[in-house]
This record gives C-alpha cells, sequence and structure tokens, in this order.
C-alpha cells in the first residue's frame, strides 16, 4: 500500500472485521482459566487474552500497511513523541479488571490517526457484540444503525459516569457533582462509558489519568456527532499523553469543569 491513497471505507470495513474476529475468539476462549499478571499495581493487570488480541491486530495491520505506526497499550513501544503519519491506537481489552472478575462489561478500543487528525474509531462491547464506530466525514454508527447528534442535556436532566479514580483522587469534587446530577453511574470500562455517552444513555463521561487507548476512539466518534472532549482544565486532548478526560454534550462538559475548577487547586494528571 505504500505510496498509495489509503481508502477510507474499505480500510474501515476492513477493521471492523478484525474487531468482529476477535471478539469472537475472546467469547470463545472467555470460560478457560486466564493467566493474569500485575502491570504497576493490583489494580493494573493484564491477561494472556490482551496479548493475544493485541498481536491479532498488530499482526494484521503490520501486514496490510507496513509503514502504519502502532500504539498498543500491551506493545513495547507505547510511548510516542509525535502523531505525525498515520498512527494505530489499540486497547485490545478495556476493561480488563471486569474481564477478569465479570467476564462481562469490557470492550475494544481502536481508532486510526493521520497526522493527529482522527480517521476511524471504534468501540467494541464484546459480549453484548455491539459495534459504536465513526468514519470521518461519513458519521457515526451503533451497529447498522446512524447515531444522532448531541443533544443540548446538561448533569441535572441527566445520568452521568464518573471513573474510580475521579472518586479516589478528588473525593470533595466527587461530592459536589453527585450533590448537582441527576445520578452516577460507574461501569469500570472507558470504552463501554464513552458509548453510552454516544447512545445518549449519560451526558458525560469524566475520568483521569486516562492513557491515549483509552480516549481516541471517542475523540473521532465525538467529532461526527458534535460532543465535546477535553481535559478537566479546558484544554485540547493531548494524544502523547496521560491525561484527565471529558467526553459528553457541551452543556454537562461546562457544568463538570466548573465544579471542579472551582473546587480544587491540586494537580490533576
Ligand atoms: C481501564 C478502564 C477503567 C479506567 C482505567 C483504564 P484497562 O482500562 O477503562 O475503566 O478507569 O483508567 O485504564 O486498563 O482495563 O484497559
Ligand atoms: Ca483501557
Ligand atoms: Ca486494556
Amino acid at each position: 500500500m505504500k505510496g498509495e491513497a489509503m481508502d477510507l471505507l474499505e480500510t474501515h470495513l476492513w477493521m471492523m472485521d478484525l474487531i468482529y474476529k476477535a471478539g469472537s475468539n475472546i467469547r470463545k476462549k472467555m470460560g478457560q482459566n486466564l493467566a493474569i499478571e500485575e502491570k504497576t499495581s493490583f489494580r493494573d493487570i493484564v491477561t494472556n487474552m490482551d496479548k493475544e488480541t493485541e498481536d491479532f491486530f498488530a499482526q494484521n495491520i503490520r501486514t496490510r500497511f507496513p509503514e502504519h505506526q502502532i500504539m498498543g497499550e500491551e506493545g513495547k513501544n507505547n510511548q510516542f513523541t509525535s502523531m505525525q503519519g498515520y498512527i494505530w491506537i489499540i486497547d485490545p481489552i478495556d476493561g480488563t479488571m471486569n474481564f477478569v472478575k465479570q467476564r462481562d462489561n469490557f470492550g475494544i478500543m481502536i481508532s486510526l490517526f493521520c497526522d493527529g487528525i482522527g480517521l476511524l474509531g471504534y468501540l467494541y462491547d464484546v459480549v453484548q457484540d455491539k459495534m459504536c464506530f465513526a468514519i470521518k466525514g461519513y458519521g457515526a454508527y451503533l451497529n447498522n444503525m446512524q447515531l444522532p447528534q448531541a443533544k443540548d442535556i446538561g448533569i441535572t436532566d441527566s445520568l452521568m459516569n464518573i471513573g474510580d479514580c475521579v472518586m479516589r483522587t478528588d473525593a470533595k469534587e466527587s461530592r459536589e457533582l453527585l450533590n448537582r446530577a441527576l445520578a452516577f453511574r460507574s461501569v469500570g470500562s472507558a470504552a463501554l462509558a464513552e458509548m453510552a455517552v454516544f447512545e445518549g444513555k449519560i451526558c458525560a463521561y469524566l475520568n483521569y489519568k486516562l492513557y491515549p487507548w483509552d480516549i481516541s476512539p471517542a475523540i473521532v466518534i465525538a467529532e461526527e456527532l458534535g460532543y465535546v472532549c477535553e481535559t478537566i482544565d479546558g484544554k485540547k486532548v493531548d494524544l502523547l499523553k496521560k491525561t484527565t478526560f471529558i467526553v459528553g454534550t457541551k452543556r454537562a462538559v461546562e457544568e463538570i469543569k466548573n465544579i471542579v475548577r472551582n473546587l480544587s487547586d491540586i494537580f490533576k494528571y
């Protein structure tokens, strides 16, 4: 493919097929014993299925697009210093803790960026077989249905999701958000929380210490649907760093930023 313009729709169909195959492989092997390793702490784990799934994507991408780069959570080279060129960003299993403890509520997350611009984004709920995806310029879809544009709802009208890292880090802000919002839900998978935003089930998802692979597909999908993705201090998300992250309706993101900003001046990752 080197030197040729990439056909985005063809690449999309190819990648979606790979994600369905990877999901089916995970479902087939889910009942087997897992080899589980701790990475940085007892809360940060990886299994043989995370590694097998990432290898499957990486091998297929390398064969079809040898000049593309791969930023995979479980790969050796996941620290990038530039977004130049085509970069595939892979989280083979998002919500590994749920995968291990529940065999449910986890997803596959893949995106493709070119020179920092999001072209393709996929959030796949493996157990429910639900595929949320976007193709730059062609809209965003849930399975075969085109998703509607974001509605102008705020945190008093809708449910919202915050990650447990927010509650651990900012108890005061979490309490204030809880007091103002209609109600909280926490699912333990960034992929599933982000998909819930795009389905209109919640107005926003907030979390800290997220990596590019936890958020990059959501950035592509949000762009197509008119949702906002920002850091907690209102900056554009930098895909080269660990970051705070909010995705939601414009109104909900403003409300959340104001509450967190007004209450705290401690440094947020
Ligand atoms: C994690 C999940 C979790 C979020 C963590 C992520 P992983 O991803 O999305 O919900 O709170 O910050 O790291 O490690 O299971 O791929
Ligand atoms: Ca993840
Ligand atoms: Ca993961």
